[in-house]
């Protein structure tokens, strides 16, 4: 799956704290790293079946980075943790946070990390590669929860 996606976003796949994400659990015995790399090929798929016409750098760099919380969200107590049972809620907003500190983050990619969890996040995405990481990220997810059961 690098492969195929370097070519769109070398620099998120090549960042030390980037790499980092393979340390965390998201779903299941799936890490993070796994999980945004299936979320990015997904969202690819969905704009090439459905002709979408989506900003394929923006796409893929958004999907990459709308986990970017940097820690494990199942450790209650872990420091960085500081909404452990309201994760769903806040992890992307830190993500954001994390990602504008890491990279020049266009406003069309900062959206997507932002609303990737609506209808959760109330305002609903603003752009079409939004939607399409909102629509690959539940996919994936709910794919990654019932293979681990
Ligand atoms: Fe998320
Ligand atoms: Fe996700």
């Amino acid at each position: 799956m690098e492969a195929l996606l370097r070519p769109y976003a070398a620099e998120v796949l090549d960042h030390p704290n980037f790499r980092r994400t393979k340390d965390f659990i998201q779903h299941s015995n799936v890490s993070v790293y796994h999980h945004v790399l299936h979320v990015a090929c997904c969202a690819l798929e969905i704009d090439r079946r459905l002709h979408l016409g989506c900003d394929r750098c923006q796409l893929v760099r958004a999907a990459l980075l709308h986990d970017y919380f940097l820690y494990d969200w199942h450790e209650h107590d872990a420091p960085e943790n500081k909404h452990p049972r309201l994760h769903g809620f806040y992890h992307p907003g830190i993500a954001a946070h994390n990602a504008e500190k890491d990279f020049n983050l266009t406003e069309r990619e900062l959206d997507a990390i932002r609303k990737h969890m609506w209808p959760l996040t109330i305002l609903p995405p603003s752009h079409r590669e939004s939607w399409v990481i909102t629509m690959a990220d539940k996919y994936v997810s709910a794919l990654e929860v019932l293979k681990g059961r």
